[in-house]
């Protein structure tokens, strides 16, 4: 586990920078990570992430819980298991979310896709959704996101409808998704 109260994060710390260099030089985005991409060094990043778990300190103005999702490796018999992708969940919807984001955010790391990591953490999200009382959630997309949309169909996702908004500079069809946890 990362010591929280330390600023010495060692083999954690490079293990992050790797994760988050993969997504760099893919040129990928790294949804679903509280904006692992502005962070060279994971400090401010973990600090960040601390803020964002409690109402009154996040910046978006709804609580957020972020996961990493971990591979043992075998073999490795010394230090951290292998970081395969992230995701996030937002406690409560606002306007924004609303619009753009929606309850939950997730990658998977470029060199493991396709291996049904992003369904397994999605449900175990779910889960975790659950727990904070949520009766459903909504997810959204751009419509053009196959991989995305299989996620989201595969944990349970109902079309709702299509917008049309501005996601980083592009004009984007964002497909919005319910999926109930009762
Ligand atoms: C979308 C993303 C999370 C999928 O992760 P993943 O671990 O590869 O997904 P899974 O392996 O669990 O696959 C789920 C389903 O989608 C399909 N799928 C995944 N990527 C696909 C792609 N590029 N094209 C077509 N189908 C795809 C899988 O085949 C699987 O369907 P199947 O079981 O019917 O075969 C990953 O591509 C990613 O991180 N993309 C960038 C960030 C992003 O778009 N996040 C989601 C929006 S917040």
């Amino acid at each position: 586990m990362i010591q929280q109260d330390s600023s010495d994060y060692g083999e954690w710390e490079r293990e992050i920078l790797a994760y988050r260099q993969e997504f760099l030089e893919k040129g990928d985005s790294i949804n679903g990570s509280r904006g692992l991409h502005h962070y060279e060094a994971i400090e401010g990043w973990l600090e960040q992430i601390r803020d964002c778990a409690f109402d009154n300190n996040s910046y978006i103005g709804v609580p957020v819980t972020t996961f990493l999702a971990l591979r043992k490796e075998s073999g490795r018999a010394e230090g951290i298991p292998h970081i395969v992708g992230n995701i996030e969940i937002r406690h409560r919807l606002n306007p924004a979310l609303e619009e753009l984001g929606g309850h939950i955010g997730y990658s998977v790391r470029p060199s493991e896709r396709r291996k049904g990591y992003a369904v397994r953490m999605l449900r175990e999200t779910l889960a975790f959704a659950r727990g904070l009382g949520l009766e459903r959630v909504m997810l959204d997309c751009d419509a053009d996101n196959t991989g995305a949309l299989k996620t989201i169909l595969k944990c349970g996702g109902v079309f709702e409808k299509d917008t049309l908004c501005e996601y980083r500079g592009k004009q984007i069809r964002n497909r919005h998704f319910w999926i109930s946890l009762t």
